[in-house]
């Protein structure tokens, strides 16, 4: 039976050593607890490091270890001490958390820390292929493993790969200062589905594809070639109904049974008159927004002295990467104000900060969502935050507010809760005096949406729709279009084989050569000069290009090769003279020369190319998505100026306005007319060539360069691949 790899950093659980033995606890964060339900119900093998360094175990423990970890269907990659201080503790968290949070000045990069991140993420993705079986599906998860997905898709290309990212994804200009940016995204793209929590992360990372690798993308698809990878927003849930469940048993407990924090909460309760808790419970990170909300509750004390021996602030920090320096400092910072608050405003029965830095179990948490009056989740930036999603769903009468950041991932859904810009102390002081006002009607009224929402997409349904839509993603073929492959291509050599009267049809511009920056350097090398001269002894070939004709000159006239110049308007075969195509007004043409001059200065990085009976306007360089917003605005332009006797050609990074009466179909057709041919191959990459896909005979052999919506029946890669399938043929 298949199953489900998931491959994370951390496993749930961390290993943490007792004497001579050890035990099991929870991992703290949102992706563990988000996905251990997840595991827990499908056929899944959970990849990830046990939280210890290899070397601190005792060599004798091994075997009980590995035999409890499998019972948990836990696969660990097994990291060194040392490893881990250079992994663990060097990119992903001194450089890729800040970064991506937008604190680009705790950011900081070096080599070392980058040639242990490609190290370990080689050796997670060496684990995940020993544990591939057939027709596993893999789920790699967040900033620590970025690289495994292009790892394990170029070992294993068959195999279906989802990537999800839990933190934000920053915009274009924080990303473009990481150093290795080009090989951060590539890693990420060998997916088939990369999932974000929100539409802006999804958004700020295909616009830095865009932008950085130039690759084209239809709105959530992103063409690599013969592979397409699909983006899209999947924003996690909880278990709502584990939390909702347990606040109704906790609900219905008697004294004996609560917990040591729950009489210290009821304690509290009844020695305060219409007291109220402000709940906070974050790890202690600095992306949480601590010090601002200890900020925003002094000066909320400062500004209604009435709420003094009332209103408490019980905040719960999680120890969170601890030997970090950042942290370290956080820790400090935070002892301080707390301390600093505390001594301020404390009285003899009453501090107004209980500040607890430690993990707690899930009793306990349920204890402290349910009585507390108003949880405060705001954080400075967060890819979704969980704690603000749990907090509603344990409010079984349906009161108490939810103050949210609005730079938390979750504040895109929950937008009933009352909103907040973290960086904004004063406000977030009257929004805590308008929570505690807010009258019961409402809190049941903005709650009751909220939990409708959590309810319904829960963490359940975000894992099954990611799931499926990864299921939904062919690997091998697509549309009914075929890979060239190993089979594809003998099944082809044969019947050329087998032929007597062969025609080779072959664009230029990304078939026979890459694209380049400079058109004039983009020619074939050598071995392809060899490849053509070999097919067009045996066989007729033609170049069927959008080139001029003193480009196809300069470079094949000693080869025995039909050419086929600006899309079919001349033709030539070998040793003869280029004949033209019938005469047309080419002033209509050329009067739109002004006007794309004028989207040319306008639109930085595109250029004007005049060509005999055609005008490009080239737009490779510029920004991308200036660039297609330009095109659009000059569809409209061309649409209300143009006649019947223009087209307008929207090809691969250039527009161009030719004759409406030549195309490369037309060309083709007039070349298959001369002959009886009884084998016809085909191969371009862009939309001009579709005219040829479509105007030759079905029998015919047609083949799209990436992969693109197409007519033709296959689809190869690249131009290096084109070279070596025609290679292949002549052999
Ligand atoms: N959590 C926990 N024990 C604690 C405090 C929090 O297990 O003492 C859990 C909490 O229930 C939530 C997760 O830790 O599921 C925190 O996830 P969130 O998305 O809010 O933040 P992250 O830590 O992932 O940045
Ligand atoms: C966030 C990240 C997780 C990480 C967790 C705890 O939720 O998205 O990838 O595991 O924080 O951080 P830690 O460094 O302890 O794994």
């Amino acid at each position: 039976m298949s199953k489900n790899i998931i491959v994370s950093n951390r496993l749930p659980i961390k290993i943490s050593k007792v004497d001579n033995s050890f035990e099991f606890t929870p991992t703290s964060g949102g992706l563990a607890t988000g996905l251990k339900s997840f595991h827990k119900q499908k056929n899944s093998l959970w990849v990830g490091w046990p939280g210890i360094g290899s070397d601190k175990i005792d060599k004798i423990l091994w075997p009980k270890l590995q035999d409890s970890l499998k019972k948990n269907n836990y696969c660990p990659v097994n990291l060194s001490s040392k490893e881990i201080q250079n992994f663990y503790y060097g990119l992903p968290n001194k450089c890729l958390w800040p970064l991506f949070h937008y604190f680009i000045e705790k950011s900081s990069f070096n080599e070392s820390h980058w040639k242990h991140y490609v190290e370990i993420n080689k050796k997670f993705s060496d684990v995940v292929l020993a544990k591939i079986e057939k027709g596993d599906t893999i789920w790699i998860h967040d900033y620590q493993l970025m690289l495994c997905p292009k790892m394990i898709k170029d070992s294993r290309p068959d195999v279906k790969i989802g990537f999800f990212l839990h933190i934000p994804f920053p915009s274009f200009e924080i990303f473009r200062t990481f150093p290795r940016r080009k090989s951060l995204l590539k890693g990420v793209l060998g997916a088939d589905l990369i999932g974000f929590h929100t539409y802006d992360y999804e958004r700020h990372f295909l616009s830095s594809v865009k932008r950085l690798l130039r690759y084209e993308v239809n709105f959530n698809k992103i063409n690599l070639g013969i592979r397409e990878v699909v983006v899209n927003t999947f924003p996690m849930g909880i278990d709502y109904d584990k939390f909702n469940k347990a606040a109704i048993d906790h609900h219905s407990r008697k004294a004996s049974q609560q917990t040591e924090l729950k009489k210290q909460i009821e304690l509290h309760k009844k020695s305060v008159k219409d007291g109220k808790l402000i709940l906070s419970i974050d790890r202690l990170d600095y992306t949480k927004g601590v010090l601002n909300r200890v900020k925003a509750f002094e000066q909320f004390l400062n500004k209604f002295p009435e709420y003094l021996e009332k209103v408490r602030l019980v905040m719960l920090t999680v120890p969170s990467r601890s030997e970090e320096p950042q942290y370290k400092k956080l820790k400090k910072e935070t002892d301080e104000i707390v301390g600093r608050v505390n001594g301020e405003y404390a009285t003899v029965n009453w501090t107004p900060i209980w500040y607890y830095y430690r993990s707690m179990d899930f009793d306990e948490l349920i204890d402290l969502y349910s009585s507390a009056d108003i949880a405060m989740i705001t954080p400075i930036r967060d890819g979704m935050n969980l704690v603000a999603k749990e907090f509603v769903s344990t409010r079984i009468n349906g009161d108490g507010v939810l103050i949210l950041s609005e730079l938390a991932g979750a504040s895109k859904e929950l937008f009933q809760a009352l909103t907040v810009n973290p960086f904004d102390i004063n406000s977030m002081s009257n929004t805590i005096h308008d929570a505690i006002n807010m009258g019961i009607d409402e809190q049941k009224q903005r709650n009751f949406s909220m939990q409708k929402r959590i309810k319904r997409y829960t963490v359940k349904y975000w894992a099954d729709e990611f799931i499926s839509s990864l299921n939904e993603i062919s690997v091998v073929q697509e549309n009914g279009v075929l890979k060239i492959d190993n089979k594809s291509s003998e099944i082809i050599k044969e019947n050329y084989k087998k032929s007597s009267n062969k025609l080779i049809l072959l664009d230029y511009d990304g078939t026979l050569v890459e694209f380049n920056e400079k058109p004039g350097l983009a020619i074939p090398d050598s071995e392809t000069f060899k490849i053509l001269k070999d097919l067009s002894e045996e066989n007729d070939v033609a170049i069927v290009s959008g080139r001029d004709q003193h480009f196809l000159d300069k470079h094949f006239s000693d080869l025995k090769l039909t050419l086929v110049a600006e899309h079919g308007y001349f033709t030539r075969n070998y040793a003869e003279r280029w004949s033209e195509k019938a005469n047309f007004n080419k002033d209509r043409i050329k009067s739109f020369k002004p006007i794309l001059d004028s989207f040319s200065d306008r639109t930085p990085g595109t250029f004007v190319e005049e060509k005999l009976n055609s005008i490009v306007w080239h737009y490779r360089k510029s920004d991308p998505e200036l660039a297609n917003s330009r095109v659009v605005e000059f569809k409209t332009v061309f649409d209300s100026l143009s006649t019947d006797e223009l087209n307008l050609m929207d090809m691969d990074k250039a527009i161009e306005i030719i004759n409406a009466q030549v195309n490369k179909g037309s060309a083709v057709s007039e070349i298959i007319s001369n002959k009886d041919y009884d084998f016809i191959l085909c191969i371009g990459d862009d939309i001009t060539d579709e005219n040829m896909f479509e105007s030759l005979p079905k029998n015919s052999y047609t083949i799209k360069v990436g992969k693109k919506k197409t007519s033709a029946k296959y689809y190869i890669k690249d131009p290096r691949q084109v070279k070596s399938f025609l290679s292949f043929l002549t052999k």
